[in-house]
C-alpha cells in the first residue's frame, strides 16, 4: 500500500487526525507547556475573577495557527469550572443565530469563537452590547414603526482567537478586556511537549529523537505532535519502534521535512521568490498565482514561520527573501538582490 506520509505534515492547519490528538491537549494551566507570559498574566487574571466570584474579562487570542489557541480556552473553562459553548466566525451565518447563542448560555459560561475576524461586520454589531452591556438589542417591526427591545444576557465570558489580529475591527478589538498573542515555542519547550505526547501515546522515543524532532516542528505544537506520530510508524514499520535520533533524521528526510522544518510548500515558495522574481519585492497575490496555492494559506501557513527565522521581509513593495533563504537553497546571492532590502 503507498501512503503519502508527507500530505500535509508540516502544515499547521487543523486536520481530522486533531481529533486523535485531542487526548494530547493539556487540561489545565500547570500541563500547559511554554508561554510563560500568558501563563502567568492569565493566571491572575483568572484568580482575580474568581476572587470577586465575577465572569473572567473577555479574552483574545491570537497568533500562528497550532500554537494553542484552542487549548488555551477551553484550559480557561476547566481553571474557572465553566462551561464553554465553541463556534466560529464563518459557522456564524446570520445575526439571528449570534443571538440565540447569546440566549442560550448561562451565567459564567465561556464563548469561544474562533476565527474572530471571519464574523460579518452586522453579525459582529449584536456583540458590541452584548459584550459591554451583557445585553442584545433585538428589532421588532420594520420601517418607520419598529421598536428596539434590549434583552438582558447571563454573564458569559467571550473567548476570540484569530491568526489574523489585523483584519479584526477595531470596535470589536477594543471590547476585549485582555488580549494576549501567542508566540512561537523554543526548542527545550516543544522538547518537552514532545515528551509529555510520547508518555500518553506510549511512543518509545529517546532524548536525542525528541530534539531531532523538536529542531524541525516549526517551532509549533501542532506539527511535533504529527511529526512524532508519523516517525512513529516509520520506526514501527522499518524498525523495531523504537525512535532514535537516526530514525527521527531518516524518517524526516523520506518526508521531505529539512533540517529547518521546511516542507516541499515552503521550498517551493522561497524558489518562486528567489528563482522566478529574483528574490523580491513580490506581491503576495503574485506568488499565490506563480505556485497556485491561495494567498490565505501563504498568509497564515508558510510566512509566519519563515518570517520568525529570518528567511522573509515583508516590504511595502512585496514580499523580499533574505540572504539567509538564498543560502538555504543554495543559490548565490547577487549584489543586486542585496539592495532589495533599502
Ligand atoms: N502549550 C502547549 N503544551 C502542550 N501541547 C500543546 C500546547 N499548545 C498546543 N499544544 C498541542 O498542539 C495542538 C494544537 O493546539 P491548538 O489546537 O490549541 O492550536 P490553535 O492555536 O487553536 O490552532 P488554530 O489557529 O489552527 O485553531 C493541541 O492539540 C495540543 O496537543
Ligand atoms: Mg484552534
Amino acid at each position: 500500500m503507498e501512503v503519502d506520509l508527507t500530505q500535509n505534515l508540516v502544515s499547521a492547519e487543523e486536520s481530522e487526525e486533531d481529533e486523535i490528538l485531542f487526548s494530547l491537549r493539556p487540561k489545565s494551566m500547570a500541563e500547559y507547556i511554554g508561554q510563560q507570559n500568558i501563563r502567568e498574566n492569565l493566571s491572575i487574571c483568572l484568580i482575580a475573577a474568581k476572587k470577586r466570584k465575577e465572569p473572567v474579562e473577555h479574552l483574545m487570542l491570537y497568533g500562528p495557527p497550532g500554537l494553542g489557541k484552542t487549548t488555551l480556552a477551553h484550559i480557561v473553562a476547566n481553571e474557572m469550572g465553566a462551561n464553554i459553548r465553541v463556534t466560529s466566525g464563518p459557522a456564524i451565518e446570520r445575526a439571528g443565530d449570534l443571538a440565540s447563542i447569546l440566549t442560550n448560555l448561562s451565567d459564567g459560561d465561556i464563548l469561544f469563537i474562533d476565527e474572530i475576524h471571519r464574523l460579518n461586520r452586522n453579525i459582529e454589531e449584536v456583540l458590541y452590547p452584548a459584550m459591554e452591556d451583557y445585553a442584545i438589542d433585538l428589532i421588532l417591526g420594520k420601517g418607520p414603526s419598529a421598536k428596539t427591545m434590549r434583552i438582558d444576557l447571563p454573564r458569559f465570558t467571550l473567548v476570540g482567537a484569530t491568526t489574523k489580529m489585523g483584519s479584526l475591527s477595531s470596535p470589536l478589538r477594543d471590547r476585549f478586556g485582555v488580549s494576549f498573542r501567542l508566540e512561537f515555542y523554543s526548542e527545550e519547550e516543544l522538547s518537552e511537549i514532545i515528551k509529555r505526547a510520547a508518555s500518553i501515546l506510549n511512543i518509545d522515543i529517546d532524548k536525542e529523537g525528541i530534539e531531532e524532532i523538536s529542531k524541525r516542528a516549526r517551532r509549533t505544537p501542532r506539527i511535533a505532535n504529527r511529526i512524532l506520530k508519523r516517525v512513529r510508524d516509520f520506526a514501527e514499520v522499518k524498525h523495531s519502534g523504537k525512535i532514535t535520533k537516526s530514525i527521527a533524521k531518516e524518517a524526516l528526510k523520506s518526508l521531505e521535512i529539512d533540517e529547518l522544518g521546511l516542507d516541499k510548500n515552503d521550498r517551493e515558495y522561497l524558489s518562486c521568490i528567489i528563482n522566478k522574481f529574483g528574490g523580491g519585492p513580490v506581491g503576495v497575490e503574485t506568488i499565490a498565482a506563480a505556485i497556485s496555492e491561495d494567498r490565505d494559506t501563504i498568509e497564515d501557513m508558510i510566512e509566519p514561520y519563515l518570517i520568525q527565522i529570518g528567511f522573509i521581509d515583508r516590504t511595502r513593495r512585496g514580499r523580499v527573501a533574505t540572504g539567509a533563504a538564498f543560502a538555504h537553497l543554495g543559490v548565490a546571492e547577487t549584489s543586486d538582490s542585496q539592495k532589495r532590502l533599502i
